[in-house]
């Protein structure tokens, strides 16, 4: 049925509801309240009349009993004739003392006499109806200091109470129909209205825009107060079901794989990241394949393998043009393939511009407190913009629908989303930062810092690491945007679309995937051990990072060279290995930063070396997931102390490679795990002997301490899986799908 026709059904039935009862009413009126009134009405005027005749008899009595006393009969007829000159009076007549009528006036009524008419009961009557209408008869005694002198009856025409008493019944009854009538009109024309008030309201709502629309929209301001209630209601069924789906699932790759396929009726997703999962590179021996140090590449490649899909990179390994198909594709993991990578090439100048240029020496020191100035230049932001174009270019091709899930992925493509927006209006477009997210300060100083907004709000899900990002994004587009937030639900209502801000702590695979080909701990202890050239009891710290200056490396290593000073005897006993993967060597801050790192390790080395022991073993250098593995399984600490990091996952893989419940983790409080693993032994990494006191307190740290946090933070890494991370993205993209359809369904199209 169409919407309109629905409308003015409902709007008569609103009416209707209403006149019935009012006509009801009015029939109750004219036959029994206006009779009622008739009754009462014609009782006073009773009693007026009974008072009006006493007071005529008192007057007349006097001159009256003077004149029957002379017997002046023409003089009593005269006096009896002008009395009645009053309107209402009718007539006259006097009764001798014996009961006789000996005077009257001209129009006395011959029915009566001077025995007064009674009733059924013997009462006597006082009205009576005569051919010519009702009468009132008042048969009043004459009596002074002799006795009675007789009577006077007094005869009051009452027919003017009759036309009283008609007039106001048809007044009252037409008063009351006009009003009817008028109160109809207004009851269907304010049904109507409110009806279609109500009808945009709760659509309004059901597209999202209700969060917002009706404070803004005095035409809606009937809903207010029910606006708070019903999304109240809106907000806490969906926390319980997001709740009751959490709390119910396993998070597994099977279970990550059924909710794709129940909740978005097993759509494949595409990925998009500038970092590709597997490089191809040439080397003398043939081509080899590598795993690039990516916290972003760690976390999305296991759900990838899950969920099947494409995932879009750029093709920067120097064998990855020979290893894809005529359409750029390459299955992926090699020998496996559970997914498509999709390369793009870019030119070196693209390169420069958008990944080393604009990406790396303006948005990550933008979003990193590491102290770091970022350059913005408008030749890289040209590029910037290009690429984007190029990757949204691909997402389209990649897409075998209108509306596909597409992943993008990290600062390298804020304005990827809107772009994709354009092109597919129905896509759910599901964002994620990797990066914390400054404050409206910071991010001010970014030249385009409107349009990198602008183009993030065109995502279904904008998440982060923590609440606290997702509140600086608030407030960065509360400053510089005009959209409507609300902050209660994390929303962001702009040009016609709505973005949900949320919270997703990313994580690891679990359990991780070579728990069932890794060595043992022991061996593992033993063999890295040899290969440093120190005993099997020698004391291990390890950190593991890429050459990044927000890691904290040079921190980290000013606190090992101070915990060393403080406490000699762990000289000789103790060594600190640093695998560092080399990043954006390209970029003259990482040069600088390389060099000031390899500068401070043989600082240190050099003043506590003795013969073959070094502190410090740096290792800079590529190194494959499963050798990583290895070290965090033979370590005695784990250190990690970002300046600043949107979450830092070797805090988790360290703790997932731990099966033995041993080893202790110093974790940066400026990063987003300290959040998560508080049985870690959390430092500020700017506060040089805090942090060489955790070292040494980690080092020295009684093994069922170790296993208390270790079981700890392992369960919750465990729980707090990335399939979850994923999953619950998934989910709530899937309710946003849903509400869009219904939306769609119910409303205007879309
Ligand atoms: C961070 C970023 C990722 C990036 C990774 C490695 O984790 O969030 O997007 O892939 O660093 O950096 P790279 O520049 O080598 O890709």
């Amino acid at each position: 049925m169409p919407a309109y026709k629905l409308i003015s059904f409902r709007s008569l039935r609103m009416a209707l509801r209403f006149v019935l009862p009012l006509a009801f009413a009015l029939t109750l009126l004219a036959y029994a309240v206006v009779p009622l009134v008739d009754k009462l009405t014609l009782r006073w005027f009773v009693r007026d009349l009974d008072i009006r005749s006493r007071l005529i008899t008192d007057t007349l009595q006097e001159p009256l009993e003077d004149l029957l006393v002379l017997g002046e009969k023409g003089k009593i007829n005269s006096l009896l004739t002008r009395a009645i000159k009053d309107e209402r009076l009718l007539a006259l007549g006097y009764c001798s003392p014996e009961g006789t009528l000996q005077y009257r006036t001209a129009n006395f009524p011959d029915s009566l006499s001077c025995s007064p008419p009674r009733n059924p009961a013997g009462k006597t009557k006082h009205l009576l109806r005569l051919s010519r209408g009702l009468v009132h008869i008042a048969y009043d005694p004459l009596d002074n200091e002799q006795g009675l002198t007789g009577s006077l009856l007094v005869i009051h025409d009452m027919s003017f109470v009759e036309r009283r008493s008609t007039d106001t019944r048809n007044y009252v009854i037409l008063l009351f129909a006009v009003l009817g009538i008028v109160t109809s009109l207004i009851t269907v024309f304010v049904a109507h209205l409110s009806w279609r008030g109500w009808m945009e309201g709760v659509r309004a709502m059901l597209r999202g825009e209700g969060l917002v629309k009706p404070f803004s929209n005095p035409a809606n301001s009937e809903l207010q107060p029910l606006v708070g209630d019903l999304r109240g209601l809106l907000r806490s069924l969906d926390a319980e079901r997001r709740l009751a789906d959490d709390a119910t699932i396993t998070w597994s790759p099977e279970s990550l794989r059924g909710l794709l396929h129940k909740q978005l009726a097993g759509e494949r997703v595409i990925v998009v990241s500038n970092r590709e999962p597997y490089i191809h590179i040439n080397t003398p021996d043939g081509i080899i394949v590598n795993r690039p140090a990516s916290g972003l590449v760690t976390a999305v490649e296991p759900v990838m393998r899950a969920c099947s899909g494409t995932w879009i990179a750029h093709g920067g390994g120097s064998a990855d043009r020979e290893t894809v198909d005529r359409h750029d594709r390459v299955g992926v993991p090699p020998g496996h393939a559970d997914y498509t990578l999709r390369r793009i090439w870019l030119s070196a100048e693209e390169e420069a511009g958008y990944y080393y240029g604009f990406a790396n020496e303006g948005l990550w020191p933008l979003c990193h407190n590491a102290h770091v100035r970022p350059v913005f230049r408008s030749s890289n932001w040209a590029q910037y913009v290009a690429v984007n174009q190029r990757f949204a270019e691909a997402v389209v091709k990649e897409a075998d629908s209108d509306d596909p899930v597409v992943l993008v992925q990290d600062y390298h493509f804020a304005l990827l989303p809107g772009m994709i927006r354009k092109q597919l209006p129905k896509a759910t477009i599901i964002t994620f930062w990797h990066i914390p997210w400054p404050n409206p300060e910071s991010f001010g100083i970014c030249p385009w810092r409107e349009e990198l907004l602008k183009g993030l709000l065109g995502s279904t899900i904008l998440g982060f690491h923590t609440p606290f990002h997702c509140k600086n994004f608030l407030e960065t587009v509360d400053r510089y945007l005009e959209t409507r937030i609300e902050q209660e639900s994390s929303t962001i209502f702009h040009r016609g679309k709505l973005t949900l801000v949320e919270s997703y702590p990313i994580s690891i695979q679990w359990p991780p995937p070579w728990q069932a080909t890794q060595a043992t701990v022991d061996e593992c202890r033993l063999s890295v051990r040899r290969s440093l050239g120190v005993n099997p009891d020698h004391l291990l710290g390890l950190g593991v990072d890429r050459l990044d200056y927000t890691k904290g490396i040079l921190e980290r290593l000013r606190a090992v060279e101070n915990m060393l000073e403080r406490h000699p005897s762990m000289i000789g006993h103790f060594t600190f290995v640093q695998i560092a993967a080399p990043s954006r060597s390209a970029l003259e801050e990482y040069q600088a930063f390389d060099a000031r790192v390899r500068a401070l390790a043989e600082r240190i080395n050099q003043r506590f070396s003795d013969g073959a022991y070094q502190p410090v073993c740096l290792k800079v250098e590529h190194h494959e997931p499963e050798d990583v593995n290895r070290y965090y399984r033979a370590t005695d600490v784990c250190m990690v102390t970002s300046l600043h990091d949107g979450m830092n996952l070797v805090a988790k893989e360290f703790v997932a490679a731990r099966d033995d419940e041993r080893g202790a983790l110093v974790l940066s409080q400026f990063t987003g795990a300290a959040h998560e693993l508080h049985e870690a032994l959390i430092v500020n990494p700017y506060h040089i002997e805090q942090t060489a006191d955790a070292l040494y307190h980690a080092l020295t740290m009684p093994l069922f301490e170790q296993q208390e946090r270790m079981r700890s933070m392992r369960s919750l890494v465990r729980d707090f899986n990335v399939y979850r991370w994923a999953g619950r993205m998934l989910i709530d993209a899937a309710r946003i799908r849903q509400r869009e359809k219904l939306s769609a369904r119910i409303g205007r199209p879309v």
